[in-house]
C-alpha cells in the first residue's frame, strides 16, 4: 500500500511516483525522521511549493504520505487508534514551504485529536531545511490535554533527539504504563569524569561525584573517566569518547549523563547531540540538590534565581526538552514548581526574583545592625560539605538542625544562642556547605546567605579529620573565603570526627595548626575545649575593666554576663564590684560605673 493522500490536483503521474518513493525510507528507531527522508521531503516541497506530510510509526516505517497546498496538509484517515489514555503510536512530520516552522493552530488541533506521538514542522527554503519546531501532548488533566511546544531548532539538533526516550517520558506522564507511577522514577545515571593530567585527587573527586549524584536522587549505573591534557572546547571529553559513552549509555540503560565539571552551553549542546540524552553538569547537579533542600523563602529564591540564570543560555538544548517532559535532575525548582523554559518568561521571572531578593537583603541588613547593637558576638560555622557543621550546631545548642550523611544537608543558615563556659552568650550560625569547584555563579547566588560568614566575628572551620583529602577540602574552603573577602577573620580550625581517626599521631600533627582543636561533634568530645578557644579568641580583642554598680542597678550584672567575660564579682559597701573583659566599643555603655578599685 503506497497511496498518496490529500490534494493531488495538478500533479502528473511522475510527480505522484516521486511522492510514493517516500514510503521506501526506513527510519532508525531512535530518530524522529531520517536525514535522507527529510531531505527528500524538502526537495519535493520546493518543487511543488506545497506542504508534504509523512506519518511514521514506532517501528520507523512510513505509514501514510499526504500532499497539501501552500499552507495546509490534509490528514488521512487513521484506523485502529489506541485508547483515550494512549498516544497513537504515529508521529506526523510535515513541511512548511514558507520556511517558517511554527506550528499552526490546525497542526496543534490535529495533534490533540489524533493523539500523535509528535507533530513536527520542517521549515523549508530552497530545498533545504532551515529550522524545525515540534509539539507533543504533555499531560492529561482529566479530559484536557496539555501540549508542550519546542523550537525552533537547527535540523541537526532535531535529528539528535532520541524519540524513544521522549515517548517513554510522555507515556510515563500520561500514566500509560500502569505499573509505574506518573512521577518519573529515580533516574539512572552514567557519570563522566574528566581528569586533567595535572590533577592528583582523581579518586576522591569521583567519589564526590557519585555522592552528589546519589544525593540528587539518581541511581549510578556506570562511571567513566578519561584523562586529558585539557578539556575539548567543543565536546569537553572529545567526540570519540562521546560516541563510546553513547554505546555504554544504551547498554546500561542510563537516561541521564552527569559530568564532573561545568560545561559551556555549547559543549552541553554538542554532547547532547551525540548522546541524544539529558546531559547534566556539576553546576546543574549542585543546583538541583540545593533546589531540593532549600527551606527558607530567601534560600528558595536564591536557588531559583541561580537556576533561571543557568538555564537562560541553555534553552533549546535537547536535555531540557527531555527533562521538561520527564522531570528529574535539572528540572526541580524550589517549592516543587517546574522550572520555566520559555526565554521571555524566564527574563520576567529573573527580574521579579531579583527585586524580592533585594528587598530581603535590605531587611537582613537591618537585622545585622540590630544584632550589632546588642553587641552579641557571632561565630559562623564554615566547612566543606558533610564535615559535620549541622551536627556540631546540634551538639552545641540542641538546635535540631537537619544533619544527615548526604552532601549539602544544610542550605539555609540557622542561628542559635550558645553559652560559653564563663557565662557569656554568643550567636552561632550554620552556613551552606562549601565544595571544591563551587561554581562562581553559585557563590554570587548565595552571597546573602554567605553574608553570615562575612558578618561573623569568628569563623569555626570544621574539617572532616577522617577524610583522606581533608587538606584539599580545607584549601577549597579557604579559597571560597578569600573570594568572600573574609579570609582575614580570626579562624578556629576544628578537626571533627576525631572518633574515627585511630592514629593519635595524625591528630597531633593536625593540632600543630594554631587555634585548632580536635572534637567529635557526634560523641560530644572536645566541645568544652572548643568553647574555651572561642572564649580565648573573643578575649583577645577585649579589655579588662573594674566597675562598681549601685545595688539599684544590679540588673546590669546580667547584661555583663551575657555580653562580656565576667572575671570576678564582689559585693562591697558601695555596690557590686565587677571585674570583666569586654570589647572596647562597649566601654561607653559602662563608663559612669568605672572604678579604680
Ligand atoms: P552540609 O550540610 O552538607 O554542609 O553538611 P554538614 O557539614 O552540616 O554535615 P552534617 O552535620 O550533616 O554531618 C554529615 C555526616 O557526618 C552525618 O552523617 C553526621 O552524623 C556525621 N558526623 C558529624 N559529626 C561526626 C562526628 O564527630 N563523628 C562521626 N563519626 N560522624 C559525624
Amino acid at each position: 500500500m503506497s497511496e498518496i493522500y490529500g490534494k493531488l490536483n495538478g500533479l502528473r503521474q511522475n510527480d505522484i511516483e516521486k511522492l510514493k518513493r517516500l514510503y521506501d525510507y526506513i527510519i532508525p528507531k531512535e530518530q524522529s525522521v531520517s536525514y535522507e527522508l527529510a531531505l527528500a521531503m524538502a526537495c519535493l516541497t520546493t518543487e511543488f511549493n506545497r506542504e508534504i506530510a509523512v506519518y511514521i510509526n514506532r517501528r520507523g516505517t512510513v505509514t501514510h504520505v499526504s500532499l497539501g497546498d501552500k499552507a495546509t496538509v490534509e490528514l488521512p484517515e487513521f484506523s485502529g487508534r489506541r485508547s483515550f489514555k494512549r498516544l497513537s503510536g504515529i508521529r506526523c512530520i510535515h513541511t512548511h514551504p514558507s520556511g517558517d516552522s511554527q506550528l499552526s493552530y490546525i497542526d496543534l488541533a490535529s495533534l490533540r485529536t489524533l493523539r500523535f506521538d509528535m507533530m513536527a514542522a520542517l521549515g523549508v527554503a530552497d530545498g533545504t531545511i532551515s529550522e524545525v519546531c515540534f509539539s507533543c501532548i504533555d499531560s492529561n488533566n482529566n479530559t484536557d490535554l496539555d501540549i508542550s511546544s519546542f523550537g525552533p531548532f537547527e535540523f541537526k539538533d532535531f535529528l539528535a533527539l532520541d524519540i524513544v526516550s521522549l515517548i517513554d517520558c510522555l507515556e510515563l506522564k500520561l500514566g500509560v504504563n500502569d505499573t509505574q507511577s506518573t512521577e518519573v522514577s529515580a533516574e539512572t545515571a552514567l557519570l563522566v569524569s574528566l581528569e586533567l593530567k595535572t590533577s592528583k585527587n582523581e579518586e576522591s573527586s569521583l567519589k564526590e561525584l557519585i555522592q552528589l549524584a546519589e544525593t540528587a536522587g539518581a541511581t549510578v549505573a556506570e562511571v567513566v573517566s578519561q584523562r586529558r591534557d585539557s578539556p575539548d572546547p567543543a565536546y569537553f571529553i572529545g567526540r570519540g569518547k562521546a560516541a563510546e559513552i553513547n554505546l555504554l549509555r544504551q547498554s546500561c540503560k542510563a537516561n541521564v549523563i552527569i559530568f564532573n565539571a561545568e560545561l559551556s552551553p555549547t559543549q552541553q549542546r554538542n554532547i547532547e547531540a551525540v548522546l541524544g540524552a539529558k546531559v547534566i553538569d556539576s553546576t546543574s547537579l549542585i543546583l538541583d540538590i540545593f533546589a531540593q533542600r532549600a527551606r527558607s523563602h530567601e534560600g528558595k529564591l536564591q536557588v531559583e534565581l541561580a537556576q533561571l540564570r543557568y538555564n537562560l543560555p541553555r534553552l533549546g538544548g535537547l536535555g531540557l526538552i527531555l527533562s521538561r517532559l520527564g522531570g528529574g535532575i535539572g528540572t526541580r525548582g524550589p517549592g516543587e514548581t517546574k522550572l520555566e523554559t520559555d526565554r521571555r518568561r524566564i527574563r520576567t521571572r529573573i527580574s521579579e526574583v531579583e527585586a524580592e531578593i533585594n528587598s530581603l537583603t535590605k531587611h537582613r541588613k537591618l537585622h545585622y545592625e540590630r544584632r550589632q547593637k546588642t553587641n552579641m558576638k557571632t561565630v559562623a560555622l564554615i566547612g566543606y560539605t558533610n564535615a559535620g557543621k549541622s551536627t556540631l550546631l546540634n551538639t552545641l545548642t540542641n538546635a535540631g538542625v537537619l544533619a544527615e550523611d548526604k552532601l549539602f544537608a544544610t542550605l539555609d543558615t540557622t542561628t542559635r544562642k550558645v553559652q560559653l563556659p564563663k557565662g557569656r552568650t554568643i550567636l552561632v550560625s550554620d552556613t551552606v556547605g562549601f565544595i571544591k569547584k563551587l561554581p562562581h555563579s553559585l557563590i554570587a547566588a548565595f552571597r546573602t546567605t554567605l553574608e553570615e560568614v562575612v558578618q561573623a566575628d569568628i569563623l569555626l572551620h570544621i574539617i572532616d579529620a577522617e577524610h583522606p583529602v581533608w587538606q584539599a577540602q580545607s584549601d577549597a574552603v579557604l579559597a571560597v573565603l578569600k573570594e568572600l573577602n573574609a579570609d582575614n577573620k580570626p579562624i578556629i580550625t576544628v578537626f571533627n570526627k576525631s572518633d574515627k581517626v585511630d592514629n593519635c599521631h595524625i591528630i597531633e600533627r593536625m593540632l600543630r595548626l594554631p587555634a585548632s582543636v580536635a572534637i567529635s561533634a557526634l560523641n560530644n568530645t572536645g566541645i568544652n575545649k572548643l568553647l574555651e578557644l572561642i572564649e580565648e579568641q573573643l578575649n583577645k580583642s577585649s579589655v579588662v575593666i573594674n566597675l562598681v554598680l549601685p545595688y539599684a542597678k544590679s540588673s546590669i550584672l546580667s547584661d555583663l554576663y551575657q555580653y562580656s567575660n565576667v572575671i570576678s564579682v564582689d559585693y562591697i559597701e558601695e555596690g557590686i564590684h565587677v571585674t570583666t573583659a569586654l570589647e572596647p566599643e562597649m566601654l561607653n555603655r559602662y563608663q559612669k560605673f568605672l572604678s579604680k578599685i
